[in-house]
């Protein structure tokens, strides 16, 4: 028996070609042949389960090269700059973020032939920082007089740079239209993966490309859909009051101009969670679940759980976690960080895990005890509200 690597491509040998005489095509001749070609498939995992036949649904966007969501963007926004000519191999390509994008960008430069440059600042995680450079970044690091992200003062070096240097292009994630398209096939995946209507849809809101585009292809699709947009308590996408938050990646601090990608029309509620409920949720889905997600992930989980249960029975609701959670084992997974930052509350995680629970055990009742579940839920969430 031959040892030749099952990956290469190859034509077979005439004493297998049978009596066709046809040249076969090798099975593997359609394998992805650049990191980019691994964009998209993520899997997606039934985390919870009503009695009544409701269930809360994951897309894993951490399977991703990456680790995220925001490569699909980034590709879609540098491929559609390239298709009307506005960038040539050769060009740089300078975008202000806070992490998830600059490595889509970093990855999506290199390997399309460009240069990136990230703005960023130290609210990042370190983690990401340091993975852009090893995709080939350069970073210009800008940090303000607080402790909050300084979206504005990246928008202006990104400006500075742009208008100081020439064959520079900046994709301005919060107002291209290719990002939220970027999310059409997220949105395709979950049609074909879903045989039911996707009833309510769930995400954690930055530039709104991920909520907004998926929700706006799946309606297309013909998805009947609410939308359920959750920021970091603090951040002001939704309305103020403005205040520190460490969710990353997710949110805008206070008088930074939200975006058009933000698309209030296409979003039903629009919510807050505070980092404590976020990064609880985040602890407990490692713990209980085996799923090491990042904080807006824990966000937008959170939210899900909360709600499932008081929408009818059958409900399909899914949320898509946005990021993986090893970018943040000096934070969120970090039990002194959590405590120097007084984020650490046994309550909340109690909390989650209790909702976890809850769910667990309804899967072999009735609907009466999904009332029961549905009063848990909300005890449980106004206990939390006063701070029990
Ligand atoms: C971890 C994380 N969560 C959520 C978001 C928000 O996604 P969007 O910008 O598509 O609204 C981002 C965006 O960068 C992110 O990095």
């Amino acid at each position: 028996m031959s040892n030749r690597p099952k990956d290469q491509n190859h034509v077979l040998p005439p004493s297998n070609l049978g009596s066709s005489r046809v040249r076969k095509v090798p099975k593997d001749s359609s394998l992805p042949r650049s990191v980019c070609d691994l964009v998209g498939r993520t899997p997606l995992l039934e985390l919870a389960r009503a009695g009544n036949g409701s269930r809360l649904l994951i897309k894993l966007e951490c399977f991703n090269p990456t680790g995220s969501a925001k490569i699909r963007m980034a590709l879609a926004m540098v491929r559609s700059a390239e298709r009307r000519g506005e960038i040539k191999p050769g060009y740089t390509i300078v975008e202000p973020t806070s992490g998830n994008t600059g490595l889509g960008l970093a990855i999506a430069a290199a390997q399309l032939g460009y240069k990136f440059i990230g703005v960023v600042d130290s609210h990042a995680a370190p983690s990401k920082l340091a993975a852009m450079k090893a995709y080939g970044a350069e970073l210009v690091v800008v940090d303000g007089p607080s402790d909050r992200p300084s979206t504005m003062l990246r928008r202006k070096k990104a400006e500075e740079i742009c208008s100081s240097c020439p064959y520079v292009w900046w994709p301005d994630q919060h107002n291209n239209p290719n990002n939220p398209l970027g999310y059409s096939h997220l949105a395709e995946e979950l049609d074909s993966a879903i045989s039911a209507n996707i009833d309510v849809l769930v995400a954690s809101v930055g530039t709104g490309g991920t909520l907004c585009g998926t929700a706006r292809r799946l309606r297309e699709l013909g998805h009947s859909l609410i939308t359920i947009g959750v920021e970091p308590e603090g951040s002001i996408i939704f309305g103020p009051p403005a205040g520190a938050y460490k969710q990353s990646g997710a949110g805008a601090p206070g008088g930074f101009p939200v975006g058009c990608n933000v698309d209030t029309e296409a979003i039903d509620q629009g919510l807050k969670i505070n980092d404590v409920k976020a990064f609880a949720t985040s602890r407990v889905l490692a713990r209980e679940k085996g799923l090491m997600l990042g904080g807006t992930s824990g966000a937008a989980i959170y939210e899900a759980l909360r709600q499932l249960a008081s929408f009818p029975a059958g409900t399909t609701m899914v949320v898509i976690a946005c990021d993986a959670g090893e970018k943040y084992q000096n934070t969120i997974f970090d039990d002194r960080w959590m405590i120097a930052n007084k984020l650490l509350s046994d309550i909340a995680e109690h909390q989650v895990s209790g909702m976890l629970r809850a769910f667990n055990d309804s899967i072999a009742l009735s609907n009466r005890q999904t009332a029961n579940l549905n009063r848990y839920c909300s005890t449980a969430e106004g206990a939390s509200a006063r701070g029990l």
